[in-house]
């Protein structure tokens, strides 16, 4: 009898080390492997999920054995045998469980710790976070202008190291194929460290609930050859074009003005024409269509002045006044005002562009 019930632990020993070893292995839920730091982070993620397999079995299992066996046959009315306290089943649900968790927090300090060391001729790109995108600035020569990128283009097998901001609230900089995951924080910079190891396209996903935007703050991440990342990083740079004389204004330079963020418009405003992508002001896409129709006895050239000097004058419909800000009129002088008006004439209706539109 005795030796029949060792027996049968030890069957059912068996069964639940194959089934946790099995879910551990099998386990289908993880994207892509892409960089070096990937494998420790899933082998210890599998045997979570393991040792999860097999605690889940012995209590489920407990359960629906105990309400298979033990309920109540007809007509028994008397009550349970009473009983309490196993000091041998107190010490072995506390001694197990202890051993795991203390074995699972040094497994996952030693996985952790090994994303913090530094590797040799590492590429520093800062990355901002903001409310709903992120953008990402690469190393490059101090003496030219670049504009940032809102899409994280890296060298395969170069290490990275991510310096990463946050401009308004906390966001989670998170890119689930590298398995690497870091705050965002107002006022700090936060570092993590990464060796891509696979070229393809994967995704930062914003992984802290940071406003109305939070579920579409996704940006493109694409792994590409070196040649390739270098290439891109020149694309960026901005070429001033030669500033109007006196008097004089161009649509080139009101374009400029955009993309090297001297007067901020890209924090709110959308325009894919001038790389820039804020969602908290109206969208410019199609703005001189607009703007001839706006404000009645207005012709689109003064409605965009005015819309720039005079904000609340005229308030586009959904957003509120006072969002922008009211200055602009002592802060620009009359050539940027006026080829900022020349370049937001040239912004017609375009089905195309206008399906990007926010
Ligand atoms: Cu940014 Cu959620």
């Amino acid at each position: 009898m005795k030796s029949n019930l060792i027996v049968r632990l030890l069957i059912i020993g068996a069964v639940l080390l194959a089934a946790g070893f099995v879910a551990g292995v099998a386990n289908p839920f993880l994207p892509a492997r892409a960089s070096a730091e990937a494998a420790a982070t899933d082998n210890l993620f599998n045997i979570m999920i393991g040792i999860g397999t097999i605690i889940f079995l012995i209590v489920e299992g407990a359960l629906v054995y105990s309400i298979l066996k033990f309920r109540r046959k007809p007509n028994d009315e008397t009550d349970g045998p009473n009983m309490h306290g196993s000091t041998a089943l107190e010490i072995t649900w506390t001694v197990i469980p202890s051993i795991i968790v203390a074995y699972l927090a040094f497994a996952s300090f030693q996985v952790f710790t090994q994303t913090l060391n530094p590797r040799d001729g590492e590429i520093v790109v800062k990355v901002l976070g903001q409310q709903f995108q992120w953008v990402f600035d690469y190393p490059h020569d101090p003496n030219k202008q670049y504009r940032t990128s809102d899409t994280l283009v890296l060298p395969v097998d170069k290490p990275v190291r991510f310096e990463i901001a946050a401009k308004d609230v906390m966001h989670g900089f998170w890119i689930p194929e590298f398995r690497i995951k870091q705050d965002a924080v107002p006022g700090r910079i936060t570092e993590v460290r990464v060796l891509p190891t696979l070229k393809g396209d994967f995704s930062v996903v914003c992984y802290e609930l940071c406003g109305t935007g939070h579920g579409v703050m996704r940006n493109a991440v694409k792994v590409v050859d070196a040649g390739e990342y270098d290439k891109y990083v020149q694309s960026l740079e901005i070429i001033p074009p030669a500033r109007p004389l006196a008097g004089e204004h161009n649509a080139e330079w009101g374009k400029y003005l955009i993309q090297s963020s001297k007067y901020a418009c890209g924090g709110c405003h959308f325009l894919p024409d001038a790389n820039i992508a804020g969602v908290t002001g109206p969208s410019w896409v199609g703005i001189a269509t607009r703007a001839d129709t706006r404000v009645p006895n207005q012709d689109a050239r003064t409605y965009i002045q005015h819309s720039i000097l005079y904000p609340n004058e005229f308030v586009v419909p959904g957003y509120p006044a006072n969002l922008m800000p009211q200055n602009y009129g002592t802060l620009m002088d009359d050539t940027d005002l006026n080829s900022l008006v020349d370049y937001l004439l040239l912004q017609k209706d375009d089905p195309a562009k206008a399906a990007q539109a926010k």
